[in-house]
């Protein structure tokens, strides 16, 4: 494999005055689970924006696969295999739970004659195996607003999986989660990671998910990227640890 997947390079993005990521550089290796930390704040989900083309940076670029997608609109992104689940929910509520698969194996085949019939017709078997892979099946005919919360991340998940990514982006998929359904979680990103050879990169706040599943972890604190390296490095590393104490440096 030559060179990461993903490749930050210098990447800053401004709302005003305020700098919200500032200068980040950040390599992803294909295969690998990588974890983006810091406090709240720290810019975590304002990078995954960038990533993904909901935002556009102020400066630097970004490279996935080789390309230069820097700017480029989210769907084109997501056409190149880049899929994402958001920290804040993006399921279609009233649709049952196989629907919201459904309507994204669509948008990935991207096909609208005779929508209707041909959207029940040839989507659910593949749907209901992601629902499957995801533990859902018995949800299959739920809304999604129904769901209990960790059955709507695990949605988010099927949903993403839909679109056949090649990197999986997930802003903190644990977050609300009880323990039980954290566990859950934890184990379905490793189960997909290794069924599809995934990367995978996301960001949380559960220390015991990070260092249980990363390969690496990068550390953000205001914007920036303040430690990166191999996950047992970066948990013995005194920054981080004067980061997460509450301590200024
Ligand atoms: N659209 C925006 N306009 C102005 N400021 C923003 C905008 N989006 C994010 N910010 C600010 O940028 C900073 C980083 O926010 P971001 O949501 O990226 O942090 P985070 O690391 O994801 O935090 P959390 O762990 O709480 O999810 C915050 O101070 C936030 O208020
Ligand atoms: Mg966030």
């Amino acid at each position: 494999m030559s060179g990461p997947l993903l490749e930050l390079r210098d990447v800053s993005r401004r709302f005003g005055a305020f700098v919200a990521v500032d200068g980040v550089d950040l390599d992803v290796a294909a295969g690998s689970i990588h974890a983006v930390i810091g406090p709240n704040g720290a810019g975590k989900s304002t990078l995954f924006r960038l990533i993904t083309g909901i935002l556009r940076p102020s400066e630097g670029s970004i490279r996935f696969s080789g390309e230069d997608i820097t700017g480029r609109r989210t769907h084109a992104i997501a056409r190149r295999g880049l899929g994402q689940s958001f920290q804040i929910t993006s399921l279609f509520p009233r649709l049952t739970a196989l629907e919201n698969v459904q309507a994204a194996i669509v948008t990935r085949r991207r096909r609208a004659s005779d929508f209707a019939t041909w959207f029940h017709w040839s989507t659910g078997s593949e749907a209901l195996d992601l629902l499957n892979r995801v533990g859902l099946t018995g949800g299959a005919a739920t809304p999604a607003q129904a769901l209990s919360h960790g059955d709507q991340r695990a949605l988010e998940v099927a949903v993403a999986l839909a679109t056949r990514p090649r990197m999986l982006l997930l802003d903190e998929p644990t977050a609300g989660m009880s323990p039980f359904e954290t566990e859950r979680m934890v184990e379905l990103v490793g189960r997909i990671r290794s069924e599809e050879e995934l990367t995978v990169l996301f960001s949380e706040h559960d220390m015991d998910v990070v260092f249980g599943i990363s390969d690496r972890v990068t550390v953000m604190a205001e914007g920036r990227v303040i430690a990166d390296g191999p996950a047992q490095q970066v948990r013995d590393d005194e920054a981080v640890m004067a980061v997460y104490l509450g301590s200024d440096e």
